[in-house]
């Protein structure tokens, strides 16, 4: 299994939902910075179950224990070991999953590849797994501010209600979808609840932007830093869809209006580059956009197929999320700031 991510900032993460704990190894991170372990428990409580009623109500802590690589308060040089218990496994809720595979799920492709599968919410392939990105995200977002630079996501539509109102960076925390205003934020989360209600989940999407980027950052060819973006969004349980700048929108528009035109400091006046040209970053802020499907397990009934190839009836159940981006907003910045940490290193680091 691949479970390693970044060059020289390089998180590995290991553990499955229903182990004794979940935690990962971040090797090379650079010297005598300072480390708020409370920002990062900040951090994990944006992404823990049972946050709100708009998400599943597992009961899970989320408590990081820092085991090494940080002493009194700043990074030593040598790899931080974290470990995160978990602390809320109920596998008797996943008995019903024994020998059937969930439709849309990985059960299928984990059993194809493997030849085993931990039916216990879904072993490695469980977005539990993602807390301990959200740990590696914390502290290269610390490392980060100390450069000026800062990354912030939200919410910009689920279903299909969109971001349409003013965005107030201010209101994104206030509520529990994480939308940056406050009236649409209600409409989601309005339109949560009756998905929840009839049993189904829904999809949704989370704009990402990094401000104070340097000009200069990414690897061309094959490092570009919106492929590395790309890649570290990708990767993230559930997504579907990645676009910077412009976007899918550039289809339609024409060079004299896609071209972003310099003033003469070198910024842009408009942005549908996306901060990024060529693979490396220009100074101006990179947005991105990252779609997230509706998750698979669904509270009705389906056709599917078990271990002996028959196609059987499945009634969903157990605690699930009803929509995930409210919980993944924190884990884009993560991503985000490690990618970023990641090129900043590889591009001589003071
Ligand atoms: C924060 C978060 C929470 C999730 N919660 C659930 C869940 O409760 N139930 C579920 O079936 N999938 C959930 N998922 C999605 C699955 O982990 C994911 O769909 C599954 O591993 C299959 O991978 P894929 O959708 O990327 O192909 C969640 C994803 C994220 C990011």
């Amino acid at each position: 299994m691949s479970s390693s991510f970044g060059k020289l900032f390089r998180l590995t993460t290991f553990g499955e939902s229903h182990g004794e704990a979940i935690g990962g190894i971040i090797d090379g991170v650079p010297a005598n910075y300072t480390i708020n372990i409370e920002e990062i428990q900040a951090e994990l409580d944006k992404r823990k179950p049972g946050q709100s009623s708009i998400v599943t109500q597992r009961k899970e802590s989320d408590t990081v224990q820092i085991l090494s690589g940080i002493f009194e308060g700043k990074t030593t040089g040598a790899p931080i070991g974290f470990i995160i218990p978990n602390e809320n496994q109920k596998s008797k809720d996943y008995d019903h999953l024994k020998g059937v595979y969930r439709p849309s799920h990985a059960d299928y492709t984990y059993a194809k590849k493997y030849g085993n599968r931990d039916y216990r919410g879904g072993g490695r392939s469980s977005a539990r797994e993602t807390a301990s990105r959200v740990v590696g995200g914390a502290i290269a977002k610390q490392i980060l501010a100390s450069k000026g630079i800062d990354i912030v996501a939200y919410v910009d539509q689920v279903g299909y209600v969109q971001l349409s109102g003013e965005i107030d960076y201010n209101e994104i925390e206030n509520n529990v979808v994480r939308c940056p205003n406050a009236e649409d934020a209600k409409r989601m989360e309005d339109l949560i609840l009756t998905t929840k209600k009839a049993g189904d989940t829904i999809g949704g999407s989370i704009v990402c932007e990094i401000n104070h980027v340097p000009p200069g950052l990414g690897e061309p060819v094959f490092d570009k830093l919106h492929a590395e973006l790309g890649k570290a969004m990708l990767s993230i349980n559930a997504v579907k869809g990645f676009e910077y700048g412009s976007g899918f929108d550039c289809i339609t528009m024409k060079g004299s209006e896609h071209n972003d035109l310099f003033n003469e400091d070198g910024s842009t006046k408009t942005n549908h580059s996306g901060g990024i040209q060529g693979g490396i970053s220009n100074g101006m802020p990179i947005n991105m956009r990252i779609a997230c499907k509706p998750v698979a397990t669904i509270m009705q009934r389906q056709q599917t197929l078990n271990e002996q190839d028959e196609i059987v009836s499945l009634q969903g159940k157990g605690r699930h999320d009803p929509c995930v981006v409210p919980r993944a907003v924190v884990i884009v910045e993560a991503m985000a700031a490690m990618v970023v940490l990641d090129m900043l290193m590889r591009n001589s680091f003071e």
